[in-house]
């Protein structure tokens, strides 16, 4: 079996090489941000998961290591706990977050191909990161082998866009300038691969879990918090399809795309940054 390397090769080098060169390094310069906002999905699912003291976790798709973190300190000093990623950018700062913790590894492994131990864990977990896998039928019983008796698989994953407005409304306003790629097949990796939660539990029952639940969370997300007016437009412009278009975009468009991006958002201005509807699935497995 291959031993899950990372880079360039290998069913995911595509989503390896986005997440090393393009995604990566901005996940890690905005890390607090972006925490910020998707903590309390992450903290509904582990909630959802049942983690206690002792339990041995894998994080799925750990990234810069914050629910990794969390989820070391809820299992304690006798539980340990995972994080697997194929972004090296993300992973260096999840090792430098995570330092102080004994009980906590993390490695650069592709989750779908990566040699897992048998029946190693109690609890999979993963916040957003499962969404990416070329083959997510075989990603998850590569998970599910890891699982021991009686373990659970529990992770969040992104409802559709319409339902994410976080994501939308920055999109829509980029659309109204610049061609937009054709849409793409919905189900191909991405943010919201798994937005048809029957798809998605059919997956997972594909992979050899036959207890699947899912529930909706419709939270509202505080985004960019304490950042000024122009750092709130910056950080919108970040993200998917709006991100993608800025790359392309010469200085010109690009300032174009600010105005635009700073006239949709201005509605959605709370206190402390945005506020924005989101809505995600918690999936339970077993
Ligand atoms: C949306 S980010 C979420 C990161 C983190 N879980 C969080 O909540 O901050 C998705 C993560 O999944 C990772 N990822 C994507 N495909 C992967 C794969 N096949 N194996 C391991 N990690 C993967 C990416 O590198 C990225 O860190």
């Amino acid at each position: 079996m291959s031993d899950g390397s990372t880079q360039d090769e290998g069913p995911n080098a595509q989503q390896a090489k986005y997440w090393n060169d393009v995604a990566g390094p901005k996940w890690v310069a905005l890390a607090e941000a972006i925490n910020g906002q998707i903590q309390p999905i992450g903290h509904a699912a582990m909630e959802r998961a049942r983690i206690e003291r002792g339990q041995r976790v894998l994080d799925v798709g750990c990234g810069c290591g914050q629910t990794s973190l969390e989820l070391a300190q809820r299992v304690g000093e006798q539980g340990h706990v995972d994080g697997l990623d194929l972004s090296e950018p993300m992973l260096a700062e999840a090792r430098v977050r995570g330092a102080e913790l004994k009980n906590l590894q993390f490695t650069a492994a592709d989750v779908q191909v990566h040699g897992l131990q048998e029946a190693a864990y109690d609890r999979i977990f993963s916040r957003f990161g499962v969404m990416f896998f070329d083959d997510p039928e075989a990603a998850f019983a590569n998970l599910r082998g890891a699982l021991a008796p009686g373990g659970q698989l529990t992770f969040v994953c992104w409802q559709e866009i319409g339902s994410n407005p976080w994501m939308a409304v920055p999109g829509a306003a980029v659309a109204s300038l610049v061609e937009m790629p054709p849409p793409t097949d919905p189900h191909s990796p991405g943010p919201f691969a798994f937005a048809d939660a029957e798809r998605t539990r059919g997956i997972l029952n594909g992979a050899g879990f036959e207890q699947v639940e899912f529930e909706s969370l419709e939270v509202p997300l505080t985004i960019g918090r304490g950042m000024t007016d122009a750092q709130l437009v910056e950080f919108s412009l970040q993200m998917g399809p709006a991100g993608a278009a800025m790359r392309e975009a010469d200085e010109a468009l690009r300032i174009r795309l600010r105005a635009a991006v700073a006239e949709a958002i201005e509605p959605h201005k709370g206190a402390e940054g945005l506020v924005m509807d989101s809505a995600a699935w918690i999936f339970s497995a077993a």
